[in-house]
């Protein structure tokens, strides 16, 4: 009689554990460069699995890493033509090698000549007649790592196989922050890390990221999660999320994508506010037009300071100076890369950062407003004999191809979220003001794996 009670008993205990294993959520830990002012995730890669900074690229498509510096690791794999992996790529091509086949050539793998793509090269336009190409490179598969998470802290490291990853040479990471070996991409393509995570795992297609400024914490990017996302002392930011589209440009930006949209991230910024001062731009410039692909507000997580079209910069740090005249600060000489500085002095320190003018970003004809205090807006130079506060929107030229580029600096301590699902943008008003911070997540448990 022992039996059937047995095996019911077993039957019942197992069922819901598939459901439970499938959709995971998982965090990373993300670094800033204070040397680039650039921010990287740390993960792990590799058999066996090995710790790696990745820099992190908002509007990417696809990932690379460094194949060419002592790679070694059993679970890589080049991407054979015939693969279903294969088929994403729209121009690929298949390689033979000249001699024999190692680790880094085979006979019948992919070669790229889309990726690796630097970040860079999405704020250019594209030059059809003389078009500059990239180092065509494998395509290869191997383990990233991560941690689970609960939303409150992170629990055990967990392998995602055959995430695919570009080939790069060690000379293709210059200009990134230095402990990085590749890139991580989490633009709105399926090969991109969370895309990839949600599709293997059957989470929601939704990521969020909170980068930290500070050099006492790292800020967090969560992947496959919806929330919560919980923060010391017991502050979930998912419940204060405010909703807006997500706008995607219809021309990619790339040679080899052009007819495609882009897989960066928008948001459908109608005004800018300092204050109750507006700032008077002519906002067609952030129309798209659709050869190059040139308009439009972008989130990029590869400046550290929003970049504004000459005519907009104008505008704004005018209006900026007027209202912080109202609060006294002295105006003083600018240092690179800042146009508009303050005497330190001047510039009074609350809990939530400076006391500056307050940017309002308005969305949906001021439905919507993205609030920007002066942790957001300002930066601290302090260093021989010079202590300024300058304004951290920079002129971004006369004709870019993005007029508005909302950066790093603008992103620290608010929580955002991209859902890809309901093609929208959540952010919080500062962690500052909801008493946490994007550092005050709890990384405490160890690195073992599930
Ligand atoms: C690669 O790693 C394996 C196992 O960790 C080791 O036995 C082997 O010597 C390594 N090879 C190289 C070229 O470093
Ligand atoms: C991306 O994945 C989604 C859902 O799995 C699928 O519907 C879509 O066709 C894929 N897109 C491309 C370009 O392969
Ligand atoms: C506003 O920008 C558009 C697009 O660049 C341009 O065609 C138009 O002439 C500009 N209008 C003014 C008043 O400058
Ligand atoms: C600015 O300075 C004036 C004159 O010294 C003073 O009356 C005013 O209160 C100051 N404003 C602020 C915001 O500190
Ligand atoms: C962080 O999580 C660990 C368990 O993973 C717990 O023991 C610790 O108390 C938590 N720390 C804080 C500050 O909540």
């Amino acid at each position: 009689m022992a039996t059937p009670l047995f095996f019911v008993f077993f039957t019942f205990s197992l069922l819901p554990f598939p459901f439970l294993s499938l959709q995971t959520a998982f965090i990373a830990p993300i670094h800033k460069d204070h040397n680039s002012g650039l921010y990287s995730i740390s993960v792990h890669v590799k058999t066996p699995l090995r710790p790696a900074n990745l820099h992190l690229d908002l509007g990417g498509a696809f990932s690379w890493i460094d194949c060419y510096n002592h790679y070694n690791s059993s679970s890589y794999r080049l991407v054979k033509c015939n693969s279903p992996l294969s088929d994403s790529f729209n121009h690929r091509v298949c390689s033979s090698c000249i001699q024999a086949p190692t680790s880094i050539c085979a006979n019948d793998a992919i070669f790229s000549d889309v990726y690796p793509e630097k970040p860079s090269i999405r704020d250019e336009y594209v030059d059809y007649l003389n078009p500059k190409l990239t180092d065509s490179e494998n395509v290869v598969t191997d383990v990233l790592a991560l941690s689970t998470t609960d939303g409150s802290r992170s629990g055990l490291l967990r392998r995602i196989s055959n995430m695919p990853f570009a080939c790069v040479k060690t000379n293709f990471l210059r200009g990134l922050a230095r402990n990085v070996i590749g890139l991580a991409a989490l633009g709105r393509a399926n090969e991109s890390i969370p895309l990839t995570i949600s599709a293997k795992f059957n989470s929601p297609r939704i990521f969020a990221i909170c980068l930290s400024g500070t050099r006492l914490g790292s800020g967090v990017a969560f992947i496959g999660s919806k929330g919560p996302y919980v923060f010391s002392p017991n502050v979930d930011l998912s419940k204060s999320l405010i909703y807006t589209p997500l706008l995607f440009n219809p021309q990619s930006g790339s040679i080899y994508t052009n007819w495609l949209p882009s897989y960066e991230y928008y948001i459908g910024l109608s005004a800018i506010r300092i204050n109750n001062e507006a700032v008077r731009f002519n906002t067609s410039l952030l129309q798209f037009e659709p050869v190059h692909g040139r308009g439009g507000a972008k989130i990029s997580t590869s400046t550290t300071y929003a970049l504004l079209e000459s005519s907009i910069y104008r505008a704004f740090a005018t209006a900026f100076m007027k209202e912080a005249a109202m609060l006294n600060f002295t105006l003083a000489n600018a240092v690179e890369p800042f146009g508009v500085c303050f005497e330190g002095s001047s510039v009074a320190m609350t809990a939530a950062g400076p006391r500056a003018p307050v940017v309002y970003l308005e969305m949906e004809k001021g439905k919507v407003v993205w609030k920007l205090g002066g942790r957001n807006s300002m930066v601290r130079i302090k260093k021989l004999g010079v202590d300024l506060w300058c304004l951290g929107y920079v002129n971004g030229g006369e004709f870019p191809r993005t007029p508005i580029v909302i950066g790093g600096l603008q992103m620290e301590d608010h929580l955002l979220q991209f859902d890809l699902e309901k093609h929208r943008f959540g952010f919080t008003s500062s962690a500052l003001l909801q008493g946490t911070s994007c550092s005050k997540f709890n990384f405490s448990s160890s690195d073992n794996l599930l």
